[in-house]
C-alpha cells in the first residue's frame, strides 16, 4: 500500500566515510529546514532491508537522496543494485550525489540520474564532491587529503536548500540529465567501459595471512559488501568492491596490499584529467 506521508530519505554507501559525511552534511541541512529525514546505510543489512519497505511504496512528493563514492568511474556496485531494482515511483524526487578521490568524478553521476529518471524519478538535484582519495592513506601527501572541506559542505547546504525550496513550492523543473554528462566527449567512451573487474587486475593484489588474523572482527563489521568470512579462516569473497578497508584496518596486517606502487600513475591521471570544478552543485 502507498504511504500518503512525503518523506526525504538520505540513503548512501561509503566504505571509507566520505559519502557519509556528505550524507550527515545533507540531513543536517534538512532538519535546518525542518525535514525529519531518515537515514540509511545501504552497507547495514537492516537499514537497507528498511529502506526497502519505503522505496517500494514511495508517497508522492518524496524525495531520495542517494549517495555513492566514484569507483572505476561508476557508482559502487550496492548503488548500482539499488537503483536498477527500484521500483518505478510516480511524483517522486531523487537528488543523486557522489564522492570522488580527485582522479575522475567519471560518468557516476550521470548514469545514477538516468537510472533513477528511468524509474520514475524526478532528478530535482545533484552533486558532485571532492573528496580523499581513499586508497591513498599510505602516500606521502594522500589525493584529496582534507576534502570535503567547509566550502564543500556549504555548496551542498547549498543544493539542499534550492531543492527542499523548490519541492515545497510544488514548482519543480527536473534537471536537464545531459547537464550531468558533462565530461569531455573523447573521455566518455573510456570511461563507460572502466570497471571494478579491470581495476581489480590493475590495482597491487591483496594478500591475506591468515596465520596473522585473530578474528577480532573489524575487518567483517568494516566491509561495506559483507565478503569476508572466517569460515574456516580468513578468505575474501568475490563480492569484494576494493575498498581497501580490510587492509587500512586490521591491526594484525593480516590483509597487506602496497597501495604505494599506484601514487604516480593515480597522481598523473589526475593531472591529465585536470577536472574543474572539484565540487559542484546542480540545482
Ligand atoms: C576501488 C576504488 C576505485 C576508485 N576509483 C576512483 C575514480 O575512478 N576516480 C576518483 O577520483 N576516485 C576514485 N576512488 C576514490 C573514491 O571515489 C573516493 O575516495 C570516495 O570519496 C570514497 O568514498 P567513501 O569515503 O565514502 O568510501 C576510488 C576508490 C577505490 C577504493
Amino acid at each position: 500500500m502507498e504511504s500518503t506521508e512525503k518523506r526525504n530519505i538520505v540513503a548512501f554507501c561509503s566504505p571509507a566515510g566520505s559519502t557519509r559525511r556528505v550524507a550527515q552534511v545533507i540531513t543536517r541541512a534538512l532538519k535546518g529546514l525542518g525535514e525529519k529525514p531518515m537515514v540509511f546505510d545501504l552497507a547495514d543489512r537492516v537499514e537497507l532491508s528498511d529502506l526497502h519497505v519505503y522505496l517500494d511504496h514511495p508517497a508522492p512528493g518524496s524525495c531520495l537522496y542517494i549517495g555513492s563514492p566514484v569507483y572505476a568511474c561508476h557508482p559502487v556496485p550496492p548503488v548500482v543494485d539499488l537503483l536498477s531494482n527500484l521500483p518505478r515511483a510516480k511524483g517522486s524526487y531523487a537528488v543523486p550525489f557522489v564522492t570522488w578521490g580527485m582522479v575522475t568524478s567519471g560518468v557516476a553521476l550521470h548514469e545514477m540520474a538516468t537510472m533513477l529518471d528511468e524509474r520514475g524519478y524526478r532528478v530535482a538535484g545533484a552533486a558532485k564532491v571532492a573528496a580523499l582519495h581513499s586508497l591513498t592513506w599510505q602516500f606521502a601527501s594522500p589525493l584529496g587529503e582534507g576534502r570535503p572541506d567547509a566550502g564543500d559542505e556549504r555548496l551542498v547546504e547549498e543544493m539542499v536548500e534550492k531543492v527542499n525550496a523548490k519541492l515545497s513550492a510544488n514548482h519543480v523543473h527536473p534537471l536537464c540529465l545531459q547537464d550531468l554528462n558533462y565530461q569531455p566527449i573523447e573521455a566518455q567512451a573510456v570511461m563507460r567501459e572502466a570497471n571494478i573487474g579491470g581495476a581489480k587486475k590493475a590495482l597491487p593484489p591483496r594478500q591475506v595471512h591468515k596465520e596473522l588474523c585473530t578474528e577480532c572482527g573489524i575487518c567483517v563489521d568494516a566491509c561495506p559488501v559483507h565478503a569476508i568470512t572466517y569460515e574456516p579462516y580468513l578468505q575474501l569473497g568475490p563480492e569484494c568492491i576494493l575498498c581497501g578497508n580490510c587492509v587500512r584496518l586490521c591491526p594484525e596486517g593480516a590483509i597487506e596490499a602496497d597501495f604505494s606502487q599506484m601514487e604516480r600513475w593515480l597522481k598523473d591521471r589526475a593531472e591529465q584529467n585536470a577536472e574543474r570544478p572539484l565540487t559542484q552543485i546542480f540545482v
